[in-house]
């Protein structure tokens, strides 16, 4: 019987660990913490996928390609788009209750850079809560083995081929064999000193498969929400908190402190424009008024549909004393999402014979430059299942040979500066260094000084056999990954913005308006 190692208990990993059962395999769940806790369960927005009769595939597929700014690889995302509405079809015979209308009819949510409303959601804005319970649930109906509390140290490599994995439980390290190894431990938000994802993002996949050898692409995209609230404008270590795009796509809208819309200003479709043009136009607004965050404006919707509607962030904003149905709320962008990661092919296959990669931690191509609201937890089911056919399959064996034809040679390494010297390592000075340098706006002043930073301190900082000092290390290797991708890709495209070479990201979007300088964010 084929033996599977899931790692990673979100969207992806519990379908994988779903399919591989159906297909008879042997599967144990791996996850650092308690299995409900990675990032899948705050997700809000919802689900996207081609379900309603007026909708059609093309569109969507369409509508993705244009979010990812010409960066997409379209074979991802013709598979994304068609086998989606089949995984969807799946979590609601799990028993995940997607919203209806008193008529039974699901009802439509949008989000920006959508040509139609074709989110499903869940418990109004806690659509990632009620699938990651159904498919846990599921998991454990399915007598799938769940090891919690259990961090992956690394992968087991011989003759260039995976053939396991040592972890470490209650301070020990175990090493457990399989034919095939699936990485689906989600991105590693926690890079960034602002960002929605919760603690365990650390990027512990991507960096296992760095350490394996693997090949990674896009790690310079990285997805920037631009609506994180920001009355507590600090990071928070289990995440700051999110307010949907799906309440743009209701019809609330930003405001800059003096109360004027500014968001048709960067795109004719301001609001719902793609996320990348939002977040930038949000911080070009903040920097003209002194780094203060924007005012997200929702009171059009009425206290009763905010209420109903968006139950969670309604509750969250009440706690924190904030009532969005009388005023608008202060939000700003912060770290979301991971477009980029381990190289897979179609089947989330790596460049490592046996390892595979799922969700967050690969980059399918589904996203390009740019990932379209509410397509993540669809690439979890999608690929997730897939990845479980090919095991089953018995494609574990074969290594995918890829090379990225949108790569750019690697920019020479730059030199030490004295500047750099002497910062301690910490997880915050990290987390600063990356906001401050490889944020929403970079440029090569700002990259160099990262890189030389980031390479100082994983030559000085001392390797710890502890949890939180693994991570560090795993956030480590993963920063430089992304600063030397970010280095390498010298004009603007998508979600990576350099100030010193705007000109590509204008001509990427059809209906952009012309660009303006994009002042430093505070
Ligand atoms: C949101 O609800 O705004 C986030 C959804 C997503 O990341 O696609």
């Amino acid at each position: 019987m084929t033996s599977v190692l899931v790692f990673g208990s979100g969207i992806a990993g519990l379908t994988c660990a779903l399919h591989a059962v159906r297909h008879r395999m042997d599967v144990v769940l791996v996850t650092k913490a308690a299995a409900d806790q990675g990032a899948t369960r705050y997700a809000q927005g919802g689900i996207a996928g081609v379900v309603f009769p007026e909708d059609h595939v093309e569109a969507h597929i369409a509508d993705t390609l244009a979010a990812g700014a010409g960066l997409c690889d379209e074979r991802a995302v013709r598979v994304l788009v068609t086998e989606g509405p089949d995984r969807i079809r799946e979590l609601v015979r799990r028993g995940v209750a997607f919203d209806r209308d008193a008529a039974g009819r699901l009802r439509r949510g949008l989000e920006g850079a959508h040509s139609f409303p074709r989110i499903l959601h869940a418990g109004g804005d806690a659509t990632g809560l009620a699938i990651e319970q159904a498919l846990l649930r599921a998991v454990r109906e399915a007598g799938v083995g769940v090891l919690e509390h259990a961090s992956l140290v690394d992968l087991a490599v011989a003759d260039g081929a995976v053939e396991g994995a040592r972890v470490l439980v209650d301070g020990r390290e175990l090493a457990l064999s399989a034919d095939a190894v699936v990485l689906a431990t989600g991105g590693a938000g926690q890079l960034y000193a602002r960002t929605t994802s919760p603690a365990v993002a650390t990027g512990d996949g991507i960096a296992a498969a760095l350490r394996a050898g693997a090949e990674t692409r896009h790690l310079e995209f990285v997805q920037f929400h631009p609506t994180v609230l920001a009355a507590d404008h600090d990071a928070r270590a289990a995440g700051a908190f999110l307010i949907s795009e799906a309440v743009r796509g209701e019809g609330a809208v930003l405001l800059d402190e003096r109360g004027r819309r500014f968001a048709h200003a960067a795109h004719l479709d301001g609001e719902l424009a793609p996320r990348d043009v939002v977040a930038r136009a949000i911080a070009a607004t903040m920097a003209a008024q002194d780094g203060r965050p924007v005012r997200l404006d929702a009171t059009r919707l009425g206290a009763r549909t905010l209420r109903t509607r968006f139950p969670s962030i309604d509750a969250a904003l009440r706690e924190r004393g904030l009532d969005w149905a009388s005023e608008p709320v202060p939000v700003a962008p912060a770290a979301h999402y991971f477009m980029g990661g381990v190289r897979t092919d179609l089947w989330g296959r790596t460049t490592v014979a046996g390892l595979y990669a799922v969700g967050e931690t690969a980059a399918t191509g589904a996203h390009g430059a740019n990932r379209l609201a509410s397509n993540s937890l669809l690439e979890g089911a999608v690929f997730g299942a897939r990845a479980a056919a090919a095991i089953a399959r018995g494609r574990a064996a074969t290594p995918v040979a890829m090379g990225d034809p949108t790569a750019h040679p690697p920019a020479p390494a730059p030199a030490a500066a004295s500047a750099d010297r002497g910062a301690p390592f910490s997880r915050v000075a990290l987390q600063r260094l990356m906001w401050q340098d490889v944020g929403l706006l970079r440029d090569a002043a700002g990259l160099d000084r990262a890189a030389r930073t980031i390479a100082a301190w994983r030559r000085t900082r001392a390797e710890g056999a502890a949890v939180p000092e693994r991570e560090d290390g795993n956030l480590l290797l993963v920063a430089e990954a992304v600063v030397a991708a970010a280095r390498a890709r010298r004009t603007s495209v998508g979600a990576h913005f350099r100030r010193d070479a705007p000109a590509a990201a204008r001509a990427a979007r059809g209906r952009a308006v012309p660009a303006r300088p994009v002042p430093s964010p505070a």
